[in-house]
């Protein structure tokens, strides 16, 4: 189950991943917002981390206009690593190396062909169980 949520700025491209996610066959839940009116990116993070927290889902997708904030909000979460992604290289390295288990996208930065292409490199790669990778992770949530 893949958890997504953007806010205002993202209502569009939003829509857009998650009439492609249908098409892939995924399961997803959307967190939201569901209206154009005004809200904060953070507390959409929050309800997206606090899904794959939980185990609730697996992944996350949040949006913003940047991806900046809402990235920013959700790697404040412990066990959370989200990236922000305007290319394929950067998503498969990101699961390959860092086993993100958020993605980030920037509704005003990416066009929805682009960002489909990113979210399905980004589901389709696996992490690589890398030794010095999971050492690293590990450090990420060290205080
Ligand atoms: C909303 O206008 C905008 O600030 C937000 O979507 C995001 O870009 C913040 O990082």
């Amino acid at each position: 189950m893949i958890a997504i949520g953007g806010d205002h700025s993202a209502l569009e491209l939003k829509a857009g991943i998650m009439a492609h996610l249908r098409e892939r066959g995924e399961s997803f839940k959307d967190f939201g917002t569901y209206t154009e009116e005004s809200c904060d990116y953070p507390d959409i993070a929050k309800v997206v981390c606090r899904a794959v927290l939980s185990g609730e889902c697996d992944r996350g997708i949040i949006i913003c206009g940047t991806g900046i904030g809402i990235s920013i909000t959700a790697n404040r979460f412990k066990g959370i690593r989200a990236a922000l992604c305007g290319d394929c290289y950067s998503a498969k390295a990101t699961r390959e190396h860092n086993n993100a288990n958020v993605l980030a996208l920037g509704a005003r930065v990416v066009g929805i062909g682009l960002a489909c292409q990113i979210v399905d490199t980004w589901l389709d790669t696996p992490f690589s169980e890398g030794e010095r990778h999971k050492i690293r992770i590990a450090k990420m949530d060290e205080d």
